[in-house]
């Protein structure tokens, strides 16, 4: 399987660092990124940093859109101008697939950081989902933890919330705690563990 990601940020660089620990070889992965810093970081691993061109010039199987929503479109059609009728596995929030140009294959998708680390929990959602390149998608997820195929496109929303977002509302309201915590305990530092064990 050879992927291309078109930005190397949080996300793809979380998905990146899980399939190298599958054991994918770095050689299989192409990453477009604009970022120094995170160029720096992709070549560090081995990973090769290519310019929009290569879409035209080389034949992936997974074009994966990893840029903020704001960025999506204008690069979707990028992709579609140099690569037409290429698959594209988009993991960016809130963008239906009728909105995408129309002659790419979009796959969508919103898996989570734990990716990184082998645990990630991606939902996966197509129109097609016999296709060879569903089933790609699908086999990329699985690398880096485990997936669920949705029904509908909408279940995508409710997934974002509780398993994208969710965990970060979370940690925000332990946050909250942990400052309350610290208010009664007169401003004096604790460490995380001993606050909440001394709450138990
Ligand atoms: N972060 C998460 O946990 C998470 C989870 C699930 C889904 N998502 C989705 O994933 C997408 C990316 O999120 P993220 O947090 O990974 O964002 P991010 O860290 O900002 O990464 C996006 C990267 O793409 C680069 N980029 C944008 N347009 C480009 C272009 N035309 N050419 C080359 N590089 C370009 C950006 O560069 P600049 O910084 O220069 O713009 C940035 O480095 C979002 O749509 C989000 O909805 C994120």
């Amino acid at each position: 399987m050879k992927i291309c990601f078109v930005g190397g940020g949080n996300i793809a660089q979380a998905i990146i660092d899980g399939l190298l620990k599958s054991q994918l070889p770095p050689e299989a992965i192409v990453c477009i990124e604009r970022n120094q810093e995170k160029i720096d970081l992709l070549k560090s691993q081995k990973i090769t940093v290519a310019s929009f061109e290569c879409l035209s010039e080389d034949i992936f199987d997974l074009i994966v859109l990893a840029v903020k929503p704001k960025d999506a479109l204008v690069v979707a059609q990028k992709i579609e101008d140099l690569a037409p009728h290429s698959n594209i596995l988009t993991v960016v929030a809130g963008i239906g697939i009728s909105k995408y140009p129309t002659s790419a294959s979009i796959i969508r998708s919103m898996p989570n950081t734990a990716s990184a680390y082998n645990k990630g929990i991606t939902a996966l959602y197509a129109e097609d989902q016999e296709a060879p390149a569903f089933k790609n998608a699908c086999d990329l997820f699985e690398r880096v933890g485990h997936i669920m195929v949705m029904e509908n496109e909408d279940d995508i929303h409710a997934f974002t919330s509780i398993i994208g977002s969710g965990q970060a509302f979370l940690f925000q309201v332990l946050n909250i705690y942990l400052e309350e915590l610290k208010a009664i305990n007169k401003g004096r530092v604790m460490s995380m563990p001993s606050i909440f064990f001394k709450t138990l």
